[in-house]
Protein backbone atom coordinates (compact mmCIF):
# COMPACT_ATOMS: atom_id res chain seq x y z
CA UNK A 1 0.00 0.00 0.00
CA UNK A 2 2.66 2.57 1.13
CA UNK A 3 4.65 1.66 -1.73
CA UNK A 4 2.11 1.77 -4.33
CA UNK A 5 1.13 5.65 -3.05
CA UNK A 6 4.83 6.34 -3.13
CA UNK A 7 5.07 4.91 -6.74
CA UNK A 8 2.00 7.11 -7.93
CA UNK A 9 3.50 9.91 -6.02
CA UNK A 10 6.56 9.59 -8.09
CA UNK A 11 4.85 9.25 -11.66
CA UNK A 12 2.60 12.12 -10.54
CA UNK A 13 5.73 14.13 -9.77
CA UNK A 14 7.27 12.93 -12.76
CA UNK A 15 4.33 13.49 -14.90
CA UNK A 16 3.58 17.06 -13.65
CA UNK A 17 7.38 17.95 -14.00
CA UNK A 18 6.95 17.01 -17.71
CA UNK A 19 4.14 19.15 -17.78
CA UNK A 20 5.15 21.95 -16.19
CA UNK A 21 8.70 22.00 -16.03
CA UNK A 22 11.29 20.94 -12.98
CA UNK A 23 10.98 24.59 -10.92
CA UNK A 24 8.15 26.30 -12.06
CA UNK A 25 6.16 27.26 -8.06
CA UNK A 26 2.58 26.84 -7.89
CA UNK A 27 1.32 30.26 -6.55
CA UNK A 28 2.67 34.07 -6.50
CA UNK A 29 5.40 34.97 -8.26
CA UNK A 30 7.57 37.78 -7.67
CA UNK A 31 7.62 40.32 -10.82
CA UNK A 32 10.80 39.53 -13.38
CA UNK A 33 11.11 43.56 -13.14
CA UNK A 34 10.51 46.78 -11.49
CA UNK A 35 8.53 48.53 -15.02
CA UNK A 36 11.85 50.84 -15.86
CA UNK A 37 10.48 52.14 -19.24
CA UNK A 38 14.50 51.83 -20.62
CA UNK A 39 15.20 48.36 -18.51
CA UNK A 40 11.60 47.11 -17.85
CA UNK A 41 14.13 43.61 -16.76
CA UNK A 42 15.92 45.59 -14.46
CA UNK A 43 15.71 44.52 -10.29
CA UNK A 44 12.73 42.37 -9.24
CA UNK A 45 9.00 42.39 -7.70
CA UNK A 46 7.72 41.15 -4.93
CA UNK A 47 10.42 41.75 -2.15
CA UNK A 48 12.36 44.36 -0.55
CA UNK A 49 16.36 43.65 -0.38
CA UNK A 50 17.35 45.03 3.04
CA UNK A 51 21.49 43.67 3.17
CA UNK A 52 23.88 41.56 1.31
CA UNK A 53 26.99 39.94 2.76
CA UNK A 54 28.83 39.45 -0.55
CA UNK A 55 32.19 36.64 0.74
CA UNK A 56 34.17 36.78 -2.60
CA UNK A 57 37.33 35.39 -3.28
CA UNK A 58 38.75 36.82 -6.64
CA UNK A 59 41.30 34.04 -8.20
CA UNK A 60 43.71 37.53 -9.63
CA UNK A 61 45.73 34.59 -12.10
CA UNK A 62 42.65 33.10 -13.13
CA UNK A 63 40.84 36.20 -13.65
CA UNK A 64 37.97 33.80 -11.71
CA UNK A 65 35.56 34.63 -8.56
CA UNK A 66 34.22 32.64 -6.26
CA UNK A 67 31.63 32.94 -3.10
CA UNK A 68 28.99 32.83 -1.11
CA UNK A 69 26.55 35.43 -1.45
CA UNK A 70 23.28 36.57 0.98
CA UNK A 71 20.58 38.59 0.47
CA UNK A 72 18.14 39.57 3.54
CA UNK A 73 15.04 40.74 2.39
CA UNK A 74 11.57 41.19 3.75
CA UNK A 75 8.70 40.01 1.26
CA UNK A 76 5.85 42.36 0.26
CA UNK A 77 3.46 39.81 -1.25
CA UNK A 78 3.10 35.87 -0.86
CA UNK A 79 5.71 34.37 -2.95
CA UNK A 80 6.27 31.37 -3.59
CA UNK A 81 8.65 31.75 -6.04
CA UNK A 82 10.77 35.08 -6.82
CA UNK A 83 13.84 36.45 -8.97
CA UNK A 84 16.89 37.76 -8.56
CA UNK A 85 19.38 38.93 -11.35
CA UNK A 86 22.38 37.27 -12.30
CA UNK A 87 23.86 36.48 -15.23
CA UNK A 88 27.03 33.98 -15.82
CA UNK A 89 28.78 31.81 -13.33
CA UNK A 90 28.17 28.34 -11.92
CA UNK A 91 26.15 28.09 -8.82
CA UNK A 92 26.89 25.62 -6.50
CA UNK A 93 24.40 25.59 -4.19
CA UNK A 94 21.43 27.70 -3.21
CA UNK A 95 19.53 27.94 -0.15
CA UNK A 96 16.47 29.95 1.26
CA UNK A 97 16.24 30.45 4.89
CA UNK A 98 19.01 27.20 5.24
CA UNK A 99 16.91 24.89 3.09
CA UNK A 100 18.21 23.92 -0.64
CA UNK A 101 15.61 25.70 -2.55
CA UNK A 102 15.06 24.95 -6.28
CA UNK A 103 16.15 27.53 -9.26
CA UNK A 104 15.70 27.93 -12.87
CA UNK A 105 18.02 30.42 -14.90
CA UNK A 106 17.25 32.60 -18.38
CA UNK A 107 19.83 34.94 -19.40
CA UNK A 108 20.29 37.34 -16.46
CA UNK A 109 16.90 36.36 -14.56
CA UNK A 110 17.07 33.32 -11.61
CA UNK A 111 14.02 32.11 -10.73
CA UNK A 112 14.16 30.60 -7.11
CA UNK A 113 11.55 28.63 -5.30
CA UNK A 114 11.49 28.35 -1.79
CA UNK A 115 11.02 24.74 -0.10
CA UNK A 116 8.55 26.64 1.99
CA UNK A 117 6.63 29.36 0.28
CA UNK A 118 6.99 32.74 2.07
CA UNK A 119 4.33 34.63 3.53
CA UNK A 120 4.06 38.50 2.84
CA UNK A 121 6.08 40.68 5.52
CA UNK A 122 8.19 37.67 5.83
CA UNK A 123 11.54 38.20 6.37
CA UNK A 124 13.99 36.01 4.61
CA UNK A 125 17.73 34.79 3.69
CA UNK A 126 19.11 33.75 0.18
CA UNK A 127 21.93 32.08 0.37
CA UNK A 128 23.73 31.52 -2.87
CA UNK A 129 27.39 30.03 -3.37
CA UNK A 130 28.66 30.15 -6.88
CA UNK A 131 32.48 30.64 -9.05
CA UNK A 132 32.91 31.36 -12.69
CA UNK A 133 34.18 34.62 -14.79
CA UNK A 134 32.48 37.72 -14.53
CA UNK A 135 30.62 38.30 -17.46
CA UNK A 136 30.37 41.86 -18.86
CA UNK A 137 27.75 43.96 -20.73
CA UNK A 138 27.67 47.30 -22.32
CA UNK A 139 25.18 50.32 -22.47
CA UNK A 140 25.67 53.74 -24.62
CA UNK A 141 28.93 51.99 -25.33
CA UNK A 142 30.44 51.82 -21.79
CA UNK A 143 31.55 48.33 -21.09
CA UNK A 144 30.18 47.59 -16.65
CA UNK A 145 30.60 44.58 -14.46
CA UNK A 146 33.82 43.49 -12.87
CA UNK A 147 36.95 43.64 -14.85
CA UNK A 148 40.44 42.21 -14.38
CA UNK A 149 43.19 44.58 -15.93
CA UNK A 150 47.33 43.63 -15.57
CA UNK A 151 47.57 44.02 -11.98
CA UNK A 152 44.25 44.27 -10.59
CA UNK A 153 40.71 44.06 -10.65
CA UNK A 154 37.77 46.90 -10.43
CA UNK A 155 33.98 47.13 -10.55
CA UNK A 156 32.34 49.75 -12.32
CA UNK A 157 28.04 49.23 -12.49
CA UNK A 158 26.24 52.00 -14.21
CA UNK A 159 23.16 50.82 -14.90
CA UNK A 160 22.98 47.01 -15.34
CA UNK A 161 26.78 45.68 -14.70
CA UNK A 162 25.94 44.58 -10.99
CA UNK A 163 24.27 41.42 -11.75
CA UNK A 164 27.30 40.43 -14.21
CA UNK A 165 29.50 39.45 -10.70
CA UNK A 166 26.82 38.79 -7.81
CA UNK A 167 23.19 38.12 -7.58
CA UNK A 168 21.07 41.16 -6.73
CA UNK A 169 17.96 42.94 -7.01
CA UNK A 170 19.19 45.32 -9.55
CA UNK A 171 18.16 48.93 -9.84
CA UNK A 172 17.99 51.81 -7.96
CA UNK A 173 14.38 51.77 -6.47
CA UNK A 174 15.93 48.76 -4.14
CA UNK A 175 19.02 50.30 -2.23
CA UNK A 176 20.01 47.81 0.78
CA UNK A 177 23.10 48.47 2.80
CA UNK A 178 26.33 45.92 2.16
CA UNK A 179 28.71 43.82 3.61
CA UNK A 180 32.03 42.56 1.72
CA UNK A 181 33.92 39.99 3.04
CA UNK A 182 36.87 39.65 0.20
CA UNK A 183 39.69 37.84 0.18
CA UNK A 184 42.48 38.40 -1.34
CA UNK A 185 46.51 36.85 -2.08
CA UNK A 186 48.93 38.96 -1.09
CA UNK A 187 50.27 41.71 -1.62
CA UNK A 188 46.96 42.86 -2.98
CA UNK A 189 44.91 45.62 -1.19
CA UNK A 190 41.18 45.43 -1.53
CA UNK A 191 39.16 48.61 -1.06
CA UNK A 192 35.15 48.86 -1.01
CA UNK A 193 32.16 50.97 -0.11
CA UNK A 194 32.06 51.92 3.43
CA UNK A 195 34.40 51.41 6.33
CA UNK A 196 37.33 49.42 6.59
CA UNK A 197 36.08 47.16 9.65
CA UNK A 198 38.92 44.34 9.68
CA UNK A 199 42.01 42.98 8.42
CA UNK A 200 42.86 39.21 8.39
CA UNK A 201 46.08 38.25 8.05
CA UNK A 202 45.28 34.03 7.11
CA UNK A 203 49.22 33.81 5.72
CA UNK A 204 49.28 33.65 2.02
CA UNK A 205 46.29 35.91 1.94
CA UNK A 206 44.50 38.80 3.22
CA UNK A 207 40.91 38.96 4.32
CA UNK A 208 39.67 42.32 3.94
CA UNK A 209 36.46 43.34 5.65
CA UNK A 210 34.17 46.49 4.23
CA UNK A 211 30.62 47.91 5.93
CA UNK A 212 28.13 50.11 3.85
CA UNK A 213 25.51 50.71 6.58
CA UNK A 214 24.10 53.43 4.50
CA UNK A 215 21.44 52.22 1.88
CA UNK A 216 23.12 52.01 -1.51
CA UNK A 217 22.11 51.10 -5.08
CA UNK A 218 23.22 47.86 -6.55
CA UNK A 219 24.98 50.40 -9.64
CA UNK A 220 27.30 51.92 -6.42
CA UNK A 221 28.37 48.63 -5.50
CA UNK A 222 32.58 48.17 -6.12
CA UNK A 223 35.07 46.27 -4.96
CA UNK A 224 38.65 47.55 -6.41
CA UNK A 225 41.97 45.03 -5.97
CA UNK A 226 45.57 46.54 -6.77
CA UNK A 227 48.76 46.99 -4.61
CA UNK A 228 47.17 50.15 -3.38
CA UNK A 229 48.95 52.38 -0.72
CA UNK A 230 45.82 53.87 1.65
CA UNK A 231 46.12 57.83 2.49
CA UNK A 232 43.85 59.06 5.08
CA UNK A 233 42.84 63.05 5.55
CA UNK A 234 40.04 64.84 7.17
CA UNK A 235 38.12 67.85 5.47
CA UNK A 236 37.89 71.01 7.80
CA UNK A 237 34.46 70.31 8.87
CA UNK A 238 35.53 67.15 9.94
CA UNK A 239 34.33 64.37 7.21
CA UNK A 240 36.91 62.10 7.14
CA UNK A 241 38.94 60.95 3.86
CA UNK A 242 40.76 57.88 2.84
CA UNK A 243 41.98 57.41 -0.92
CA UNK A 244 43.76 54.35 -2.42
CA UNK A 245 45.96 54.98 -4.96
CA UNK A 246 48.24 52.27 -6.52
CA UNK A 247 51.57 52.07 -5.11
CA UNK A 248 54.01 54.32 -6.09
CA UNK A 249 51.43 56.86 -7.99
CA UNK A 250 53.90 60.36 -8.22
CA UNK A 251 52.84 63.33 -6.77
CA UNK A 252 51.94 64.93 -9.94
CA UNK A 253 48.96 62.30 -10.68
CA UNK A 254 47.49 62.52 -6.95
CA UNK A 255 47.69 66.64 -7.28
CA UNK A 256 44.32 66.50 -8.86
CA UNK A 257 42.50 64.47 -5.88
CA UNK A 258 44.08 67.47 -3.16
CA UNK A 259 41.61 69.41 -2.62
CA UNK A 260 38.41 66.91 -1.80
CA UNK A 261 38.74 67.59 1.43
CA UNK A 262 37.43 71.55 0.40
CA UNK A 263 35.00 70.50 -1.93
CA UNK A 264 33.67 68.25 0.65
CA UNK A 265 32.96 70.90 2.99
CA UNK A 266 31.42 73.54 -0.21
CA UNK A 267 29.53 71.14 -1.63
CA UNK A 268 27.98 70.24 2.28
CA UNK A 269 27.73 74.52 2.50
CA UNK A 270 25.27 74.68 -0.36
CA UNK A 271 23.71 71.32 -0.42
CA UNK A 272 23.71 70.04 3.34
CA UNK A 273 25.44 68.20 5.08
CA UNK A 274 27.68 65.04 3.16
CA UNK A 275 25.56 61.85 3.30
CA UNK A 276 27.73 59.25 4.77
CA UNK A 277 30.45 58.20 7.03
CA UNK A 278 33.93 58.59 5.09
CA UNK A 279 34.61 59.43 1.31
CA UNK A 280 37.59 58.77 -1.28
CA UNK A 281 38.61 58.15 -4.28
CA UNK A 282 40.03 54.79 -5.91
CA UNK A 283 42.39 54.59 -8.50
CA UNK A 284 42.15 51.32 -10.54
CA UNK A 285 45.57 50.48 -11.83
CA UNK A 286 45.03 50.89 -15.67
CA UNK A 287 43.79 53.94 -18.04
CA UNK A 288 40.15 54.89 -18.11
CA UNK A 289 38.15 56.82 -20.15
CA UNK A 290 35.11 57.34 -17.30
CA UNK A 291 34.67 57.70 -13.80
CA UNK A 292 32.43 56.38 -11.45
CA UNK A 293 30.36 57.60 -8.33
CA UNK A 294 30.87 54.66 -6.34
CA UNK A 295 29.09 55.15 -3.05
CA UNK A 296 31.63 56.56 -0.54
CA UNK A 297 34.30 55.66 -2.70
CA UNK A 298 34.29 57.06 -6.56
CA UNK A 299 36.20 55.51 -8.97
CA UNK A 300 38.97 56.81 -10.92
CA UNK A 301 41.16 55.31 -14.04
CA UNK A 302 45.17 56.38 -14.19
CA UNK A 303 45.67 59.35 -16.81
CA UNK A 304 49.04 59.38 -18.03
CA UNK A 305 48.22 63.05 -18.89
CA UNK A 306 46.85 63.52 -15.22
CA UNK A 307 47.06 67.47 -15.50
CA UNK A 308 46.39 68.09 -18.80
CA UNK A 309 43.02 69.56 -19.48
CA UNK A 310 40.44 67.82 -22.01
CA UNK A 311 38.85 70.60 -23.87
CA UNK A 312 37.64 73.29 -20.94
CA UNK A 313 37.58 71.08 -18.43
CA UNK A 314 40.25 70.59 -15.73
CA UNK A 315 40.75 67.36 -13.98
CA UNK A 316 39.70 69.01 -10.69
CA UNK A 317 36.07 69.71 -12.32
CA UNK A 318 35.72 65.52 -12.54
CA UNK A 319 36.78 65.00 -8.96
CA UNK A 320 34.18 67.67 -7.96
CA UNK A 321 31.23 66.05 -10.29
CA UNK A 322 32.13 62.97 -8.28
CA UNK A 323 31.92 64.07 -5.32
CA UNK A 324 28.58 65.52 -6.31
CA UNK A 325 27.07 62.76 -7.03
CA UNK A 326 26.98 61.53 -3.33
CA UNK A 327 24.60 63.60 -2.91
CA UNK A 328 22.87 64.09 -6.39
CA UNK A 329 22.89 60.15 -7.45
CA UNK A 330 23.92 57.93 -4.44
CA UNK A 331 21.75 59.71 -1.07
CA UNK A 332 19.20 60.50 -3.50
CA UNK A 333 18.58 58.01 -6.33
CA UNK A 334 16.72 57.64 -9.26
CA UNK A 335 13.04 55.94 -9.66
CA UNK A 336 13.97 55.41 -13.10
CA UNK A 337 16.62 55.58 -15.57
CA UNK A 338 14.93 57.78 -17.52
CA UNK A 339 15.63 60.15 -15.35
CA UNK A 340 19.30 60.39 -15.32
CA UNK A 341 19.44 63.81 -16.27
CA UNK A 342 18.64 64.36 -12.00
CA UNK A 343 22.05 62.35 -11.66
CA UNK A 344 24.34 63.89 -14.34
CA UNK A 345 22.72 67.02 -15.09
CA UNK A 346 23.06 68.06 -11.05
CA UNK A 347 26.65 66.80 -10.84
CA UNK A 348 27.64 68.59 -14.05
CA UNK A 349 26.34 71.79 -12.76
CA UNK A 350 27.87 70.79 -9.48
CA UNK A 351 31.63 70.96 -10.83
CA UNK A 352 30.60 74.32 -12.66
CA UNK A 353 29.76 75.53 -9.12
CA UNK A 354 33.15 74.65 -8.30
CA UNK A 355 34.58 76.33 -11.09
CA UNK A 356 32.36 79.62 -10.04
CA UNK A 357 33.66 79.05 -6.78
CA UNK A 358 37.23 78.67 -7.21
CA UNK A 359 37.35 81.02 -10.51
CA UNK A 360 34.64 83.67 -9.79
CA UNK A 361 31.26 84.50 -11.59
CA UNK A 362 32.85 85.21 -14.92
CA UNK A 363 34.45 81.90 -15.19
CA UNK A 364 30.93 80.48 -14.40
CA UNK A 365 29.17 82.82 -16.84
CA UNK A 366 31.94 81.87 -19.73
CA UNK A 367 31.67 78.16 -19.41
CA UNK A 368 27.40 77.95 -19.27
CA UNK A 369 27.37 80.61 -22.50
CA UNK A 370 30.06 78.01 -24.45
CA UNK A 371 27.69 74.99 -23.48
CA UNK A 372 24.63 76.85 -24.62
CA UNK A 373 26.18 78.12 -27.88
CA UNK A 374 27.64 74.32 -29.20
CA UNK A 375 24.11 73.29 -28.02
CA UNK A 376 22.54 75.28 -30.14
CA UNK A 377 24.47 74.54 -32.99
CA UNK A 378 23.41 71.50 -32.77
CA UNK A 379 20.09 72.23 -33.60
CA UNK A 380 18.27 70.90 -30.75
CA UNK A 381 19.25 67.66 -28.61
CA UNK A 382 16.60 65.68 -27.75
CA UNK A 383 14.53 65.17 -25.04
CA UNK A 384 16.63 65.61 -21.94
CA UNK A 385 13.93 64.39 -19.54
CA UNK A 386 12.96 61.18 -21.98
CA UNK A 387 16.38 59.65 -23.19
CA UNK A 388 16.46 55.95 -24.62
CA UNK A 389 19.45 53.49 -23.75
CA UNK A 390 21.55 54.65 -26.31
CA UNK A 391 21.33 58.39 -25.52
CA UNK A 392 21.45 57.56 -21.14
CA UNK A 393 25.07 59.17 -20.70
CA UNK A 394 24.94 61.26 -24.18
CA UNK A 395 27.37 64.39 -23.41
CA UNK A 396 25.54 66.98 -25.03
CA UNK A 397 22.12 65.59 -23.97
CA UNK A 398 22.12 64.36 -20.60
CA UNK A 399 25.11 65.98 -19.17
CA UNK A 400 25.52 69.47 -20.68
CA UNK A 401 21.89 70.33 -21.37
CA UNK A 402 21.07 69.11 -17.92
CA UNK A 403 23.40 71.48 -16.18
CA UNK A 404 21.56 74.26 -18.68
CA UNK A 405 18.38 73.34 -16.94
CA UNK A 406 19.52 73.91 -13.64
CA UNK A 407 21.67 77.34 -14.58
CA UNK A 408 18.75 78.66 -16.54
CA UNK A 409 16.55 77.40 -13.40
CA UNK A 410 19.19 79.49 -11.48
CA UNK A 411 18.70 82.80 -13.67
CA UNK A 412 15.08 82.59 -13.48
CA UNK A 413 14.05 82.02 -9.81
CA UNK A 414 17.45 83.88 -8.17
CA UNK A 415 20.43 82.73 -6.40
CA UNK A 416 18.52 82.44 -3.06
CA UNK A 417 16.05 80.56 -4.03
CA UNK A 418 17.60 78.00 -6.74
CA UNK A 419 19.84 77.06 -3.70
CA UNK A 420 16.80 76.53 -1.63
CA UNK A 421 15.45 74.20 -3.74
CA UNK A 422 18.62 72.11 -4.68
CA UNK A 423 19.05 71.71 -0.40
CA UNK A 424 15.34 70.87 -0.08
CA UNK A 425 15.45 68.06 -2.88
CA UNK A 426 18.75 66.73 -1.49
CA UNK A 427 16.98 66.77 2.15
CA UNK A 428 13.59 65.56 1.33
CA UNK A 429 14.78 62.04 -1.17
CA UNK A 430 18.92 61.77 1.58
CA UNK A 431 18.95 57.96 1.22
CA UNK A 432 15.68 57.05 -0.71
CA UNK A 433 14.53 57.86 -4.92
CA UNK A 434 13.29 60.56 -6.90
CA UNK A 435 12.09 61.61 -10.45
CA UNK A 436 11.66 64.40 -12.21
CA UNK A 437 8.26 65.45 -10.90
CA UNK A 438 9.74 65.16 -7.49
CA UNK A 439 11.94 67.96 -8.37
CA UNK A 440 9.61 69.79 -10.01
CA UNK A 441 7.18 69.96 -7.28
CA UNK A 442 10.09 70.69 -4.77
CA UNK A 443 10.85 73.72 -7.34
CA UNK A 444 7.46 74.73 -7.66
CA UNK A 445 6.85 75.01 -3.60
CA UNK A 446 10.04 76.02 -2.58
CA UNK A 447 9.89 79.29 -5.28
CA UNK A 448 5.62 79.56 -4.78
CA UNK A 449 5.79 80.06 -8.66
CA UNK A 450 4.22 77.35 -11.29
CA UNK A 451 7.68 75.97 -13.31
CA UNK A 452 5.82 72.99 -15.02
CA UNK A 453 6.40 74.92 -18.27
CA UNK A 454 9.48 76.16 -17.96
CA UNK A 455 10.48 72.29 -17.25
CA UNK A 456 8.32 71.20 -19.58
CA UNK A 457 10.22 73.31 -22.28
CA UNK A 458 13.87 72.37 -20.91
CA UNK A 459 13.29 68.43 -20.44
CA UNK A 460 10.45 67.52 -22.91
CA UNK A 461 11.43 69.82 -25.90
CA UNK A 462 13.95 69.17 -28.03
CA UNK A 463 13.97 72.82 -29.22
CA UNK A 464 16.62 74.49 -27.16
CA UNK A 465 14.84 77.12 -24.97
CA UNK A 466 16.10 80.45 -24.50
CA UNK A 467 18.08 81.72 -21.23
CA UNK A 468 16.05 85.46 -21.65
CA UNK A 469 17.76 86.67 -17.80
CA UNK A 470 20.98 86.72 -19.30
CA UNK A 471 20.45 87.36 -23.02
CA UNK A 472 20.82 83.38 -24.61
CA UNK A 473 18.24 82.74 -27.34
CA UNK A 474 18.86 80.33 -29.88
CA UNK A 475 19.88 81.62 -33.08
CA UNK A 476 17.03 79.87 -35.50
N1 LIG B 1 28.14 58.18 -13.90
C1 LIG B 1 29.41 58.31 -14.58
C2 LIG B 1 29.77 59.82 -14.46
O1 LIG B 1 29.97 60.30 -13.42
C3 LIG B 1 29.42 57.86 -16.00
C4 LIG B 1 29.16 56.40 -16.21
C5 LIG B 1 28.02 55.85 -16.68
C6 LIG B 1 30.04 55.31 -15.95
N2 LIG B 1 28.13 54.48 -16.74
C7 LIG B 1 29.34 54.14 -16.30
C8 LIG B 1 31.32 55.21 -15.47
C9 LIG B 1 29.93 52.90 -16.13
C10 LIG B 1 31.89 53.97 -15.32
C11 LIG B 1 31.21 52.83 -15.67
O2 LIG B 1 29.73 60.57 -15.39
ZN1 LIG C 1 28.36 61.81 -13.54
Amino acid sequence: MRNKLSKLLLLLALVSSLTFGPARAAGPTGADGLADPLFPLLGNGGYDALHYTLDLKPAMEQESLSGTVTMEARATQDLAAFNLDFAGFTIRQLTVNDAPAQYTRSTHELTITPAKPLKMGDTFTTAITYDGSPETSSVDGIETGWRWYNNGSFAANEPAGAAGWFPVNDHPLDKASYTFRVTVAKPYVVAANGLLKNTIDNGDTTTYLWEESKPMASYLATVDIARYTMQTDKSPGGVAIRNYFPEGMAPEETQMYSRTREMIDFFSSIYGPYPFDVYGVVIADTELGFALETQTLSLFGRTRSANRRVGQIAPEEVVAHELSHQWFGDSVSLKSWEDIWLNEGFATYSQFLWLEHVSGKDALDSRMRGIYRLLDTQRGTGETGRPDVQTLFDTNLIYLRGSLVLHALRMHVGDETFFNIMRTYADRFRYSNANTADFIKVANEVSGQDLTSFFQTWLFDSKLPAIPEIGLSPSA
